[in-house]
């Protein structure tokens, strides 16, 4: 007999993505019909305030202060991992022992050794893991699936991803976890190539080299809360206590993938004015496509096939019921947004859960982006061009 018991949850993170989750898990039973209802058990937050009124806000019923309490309850099915890159592999692999379902941000992990343990963890524990590249979720990427597969595209030869945001463009920004390497393993190169790889491996396939080139352009920030002045004897002025930034503010890639199309990559946090320019373009000997988050409800598509004097590219608006998800929600042409990817991922995610079938991107789709982004930062440091190695699963295979 399958388990209809409600599936109850825990939440680790309580701020953008904790926000971002939890919004998904109210409205994912609204929306779509899934086979589980969906309790929301418990959120942990350093601070018991802020976690309080985190819960009261979004409708969790108690708080944790430790994530390894949360984990260790017994009430809760499902951990959902909302906490800065560092804190993925403990997390997750505590939450697998424990018995429970994984659902995860990405970058999967901050490196390599930490992303294998954790896909072998989920793997001995028999428990459903996903690693929330949410942007696959997006209907017209699902769209843009669809063409490659029907060979509207036909061969690909190349890829061009860009991930643009400007958010720290500013100097004084201080010194958040973000631009911490022990906490977020890289910058924009973890942060948003991963998604961008994520894309690429979904859509275009296996990345087999890479060379990259990485920048620093500000070197030490402002502490967090550094707001106490501290009084610099050599120039007579007070400066706010400042560390360094240990990551990279951008990262290029150029990459070779194992059937012969050639890619770029570009992430930054310094291009000023682009907020979240999430853009890919694929070109193939049939056709070519174009996507750019900050215009997620459209699809540009070129078809070599149109008749000559009809040729040009064409912007789908993916908002029909026969496109992916879209259904569930408005009529045609009623938009959706950015939320609405983390919706569609934890109704797959749900139902997964319930039918024991994987879901992607799982643990191992997380730990093939993982393997490209520390190949790329091999590359960056020695100047050569890297093969990427392989990816072994525990339960066998490599690809
Ligand atoms: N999929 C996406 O579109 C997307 C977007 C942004 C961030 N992310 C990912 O989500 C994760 C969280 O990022 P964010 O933007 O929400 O960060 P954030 O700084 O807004 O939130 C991090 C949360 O973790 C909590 N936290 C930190 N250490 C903790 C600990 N020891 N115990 C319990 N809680 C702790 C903080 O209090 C905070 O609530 C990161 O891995 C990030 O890469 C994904």
């Amino acid at each position: 007999m399958p388990d209809v018991s409600p599936l109850r949850i825990g939440i680790a993170g309580t701020s953008f993505m904790g926000r971002a989750h939890s919004n998904a898990w109210l409205q994912a039973p609204r929306f779509f019909d899934l086979p589980r209802t969906i309790e929301l058990r418990a959120a942990c937050g350093r601070d018991r305030t802020a976690a309080e009124d985190f819960a009261r806000r979004w409708g969790w019923q108690s708080v944790e202060t430790d994530w390894r309490a949360l984990v260790a309850r017994d009430d809760v099915d499902v951990i959902d991992v909302c906490v800065p890159q560092a804190l993925h592999a403990p997390v997750a692999i505590a939450a697998a022992r424990a018995g429970k379902h994984v659902f995860c941000e990405k970058p999967l992990a901050l490196n390599r050794a930490d992303a294998e343990a954790m896909l072998a963890a989920v793997q001995q524990a028999g428990v459903r893991h996903v690693v929330n590249h949410n942007y696959r979720r997006v209907p017209a990427i699902q769209l843009a699936k669809r063409l490659i597969d029907e060979g509207r595209i036909g061969r690909i030869f190349h890829w061009r991803a860009t991930y643009q945001q400007d958010w720290i463009i500013d100097p004084e920004f201080p010194l958040t976890w973000h631009l911490q390497r022990e906490h977020a393993g890289s910058g924009p190169h973890g942060d948003l190539n991963s998604h961008s790889i994520d894309l690429a491996h979904f859509l275009v396939g296996r990345i087999e080299t890479v060379s990259c080139l990485t920048a620093r352009f500000i070197g030490e920030r402002p502490l967090p809360g550094a707001g106490a002045a501290t009084f610099s004897a050599g120039t007579g002025t007070a400066t706010a206590a400042r560390g360094a930034v240990t990551v990279e503010d951008a990262a290029l890639l150029h990459v070779q993938f194992a059937d012969g199309a050639v890619g770029s990559f570009e992430a930054t946090r310094f291009a000023a004015g682009r907020k979240n320019r999430n853009r890919f373009e694929i070109y193939g000997s049939e056709g070519s496509l174009a996507f750019d988050l900050e215009r997620m409800n459209e699809l540009e598509f070129y078809s070599r096939s149109d008749p000559e004097h009809a040729r040009g590219f064409r912007t789908i608006l993916v908002t029909e019921a026969c496109h992916p998800y879209i259904g569930r929600w408005w009529p045609p042409g009623h938009t959706i947004g950015y939320e609405h990817t983390f919706v569609h991922a934890v109704a797959d995610f749900v139902t997964a859960v319930h039918t024991g079938a994987a879901v992607h991107p799982d643990f191992s789709d997380g730990l093939r982006v993982i393997a490209v982004l520390e190949a790329a930062l091999e590359s960056a440091a020695s100047g050569r061009r890297i093969t990427v190695p392989p990816v072994h699963s525990p339960s066998g295979g490599s690809t």
